[in-house]
């Protein structure tokens, strides 16, 4: 067969993103995000669509300069379809199926969930690694998501758990944010975490049946111990912030991977995989190690790049459905939700 060389567009939220994946290779995976949300305190939907459009061409442009890939090497294209922002999508769905029709190459749309999971498929050129096999278990945490997801092979996902309220991510954020980070505020508690004792306060933890997930029971709890202890002493934050992140970040934690033990009792399922935003936190992959060494896992974690949204996870995705032969028409929209 010859090569299979795609492009591959990411714009569900608030990066923009572009790739060459060729043979299931990726040859190069760019990243622009967006500053300008930071003063906010979360993603603005009007301004992320708008910075899409003004990224997209550059971004594509160094995305072919950096995979050595001329216009003529580019066999088909991929973009996410959703779920995410409708203006972020639309950038980048409008963008891909111009490119379709001027280039008269076949249009790939994407899953932005499953291209998460995906994620611990793609290789680098020349690059030898054991991959998942099927059936496959990934717990998917972001911003937006918080799923335990069954992989039966490339193409067909189940979920097996989901958040009933917020993400996992939005839980860090959003106590973040209390604690006067900026956002997201998830990298800046993981890091302020490794300095404190998770022992040091206790959360309430929610009891949801099965496999799903609740975040907003431990938000509440968390803005009535901090209102209380504010009462007593104004400058608590400021003088347990360590202590804070450490106990906070342990309780997340604890959720999510008591939840991806169960899955993996419930299905016998020893193939497991953490993906999305959220799965860059280090108390999380320490924690989904320790259970790797105990339940005799075979543990896939993503390289730092892969963790947030990126087009390499589109474009592995894109080569699989290629391969399958699932291609899109020019009148596909894009879908907030899936
Ligand atoms: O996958 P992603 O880039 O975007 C979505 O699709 O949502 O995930 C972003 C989320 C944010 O909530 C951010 O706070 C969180 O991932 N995040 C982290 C860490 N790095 C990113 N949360 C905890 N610890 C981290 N190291
Ligand atoms: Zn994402």
């Amino acid at each position: 067969m010859n090569s299979v060389t795609i492009l591959a567009i990411e714009s569900s939220c608030d990066d923009t993103s572009a790739a060459v994946v060729s043979d299931g290779y990726i040859l190069s995976n760019l990243i622009a995000g967006q500053e300008i949300h930071k003063s906010y305190g979360g993603v603005v939907p009007e301004l992320a669509s708008r910075a899409h459009q003004a990224n997209i061409v550059p971004v594509v442009h160094q995305a072919l300069k950096e995979a050595g890939a001329d216009l003529s090497d580019i066999n088909a294209v991929a973009f996410t379809r959703g779920p995410g922002l409708l203006g972020s999508l639309l950038v980048g769905t409008s963008f891909a199926k111009g490119f379709a029709l001027a280039r008269e190459i076949p249009l790939i749309d994407v899953n932005h969930l499953q291209a998460h999971v995906l994620v611990h498929f793609i290789l680098r050129k020349g690059e030898e690694k054991r991959l998942p096999q099927f059936p496959f278990l990934c717990l998917l945490v972001s911003g937006g998501h918080t799923r335990i997801i069954l992989l039966k092979s490339h193409l067909e996902m189940e979920t097996l758990g989901n958040t009933i309220d917020d993400a996992a991510g939005e839980a860090f954020d959003k106590c973040g944010k209390v604690m006067g980070f900026g956002y997201p505020a998830g990298p800046a508690i993981d890091k302020m975490a490794s300095r404190g004792d998770h022992k040091a306060f206790s959360f309430a933890k929610p009891s949801v049946k099965g496999l799903n997930f609740s975040f907003s029971g431990l938000k509440t709890s968390f803005l009535y111990f901090l209102r209380d202890r504010l009462k007593e002493d104004s400058e608590f934050i400021g003088k347990h912030k360590a202590d804070l992140c450490a106990s906070l970040q342990h309780t997340i934690v604890n959720i999510l991977v008591s939840k991806l033990v169960r899955a993996s009792e419930e299905t016998g399922i020893r193939e497991i995989g953490i993906a999305g935003g959220v799965s860059a936190n280090s108390g999380l992959r320490t924690a989904v190690k320790e259970e790797a060494e105990k339940h005799g896992w075979n543990l896939f974690i993503p390289e730092l790049s892969f963790t947030t949204d990126n087009a390499a996870m589109i474009g592995i995705t894109g080569y699989y459905k290629y391969l399958n032969g699932q291609f899109a028409g020019q009148d596909i929209v894009p879908l907030a939700r899936l």
